[in-house]
């Protein structure tokens, strides 16, 4: 159940749209931080609170790819893997970042501080290649920037 504070939240941003559809996305970024994800319960509460059905909630909470389904590391790193960073070599910071780390795309390291995922465009193409980490952007990415990103996260 969301906290208090989470509600409150919601129901403060409410005054901040035009309506209660507009509010969906901000709000699952509250449930997000509440739950460290979205959670089934999280999407029906947003429905609840903003007097939506539940499927206006899933289905925008299904479709955008900043919404993590399922649990994620303490730190998730997010690749861009888009057409900018691509070019400029997104799927070598990928594999660096796997062999550094010992995961794949998509799985999340044993003691869950890492997880590591490949995304679409983050809006940074001019720094490419970049990744963000939680909520701060990482860019112009070498081998050497990874390794000392990495070490400060350790
Ligand atoms: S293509 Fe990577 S930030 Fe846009």
């Amino acid at each position: 159940m969301l906290s208090e504070g989470a509600v409150k939240e919601i129901n403060e941003l409410t005054g901040k749209y035009a309506n209660s559809r507009s509010v969906v996305m901000p709000a699952l970024y509250v449930v997000q931080r509440e739950y460290g994800y979205i959670t089934e319960e999280g999407m029906r509460e947003v429905a609840n609170i903003l007097g939506l059905r539940p499927i206006q909630v899933f289905e925008i909470a299904t479709f955008y790819t900043m919404y993590n389904k399922k649990p994620v590391g303490k730190y998730h790193i997010q690749v861009c893997t888009n057409i900018s960073c691509s070019l400029l070599g997104a799927e070598y910071i990928v594999d660096v970042l796997s062999k550094k780390l010992g995961i794949k795309v998509k799985e999340t390291t044993p003691d869950k501080k890492f997880t590591l995922s490949a995304v679409e465009c983050l809006g940074s193409c001019g720094t490419a290649p970049m990744m963000q980490i939680n909520d701060n952007y990482y860019e112009d990415l070498t081998e050497e920037k990874i390794e000392e990103i990495l070490k400060s996260f350790r």
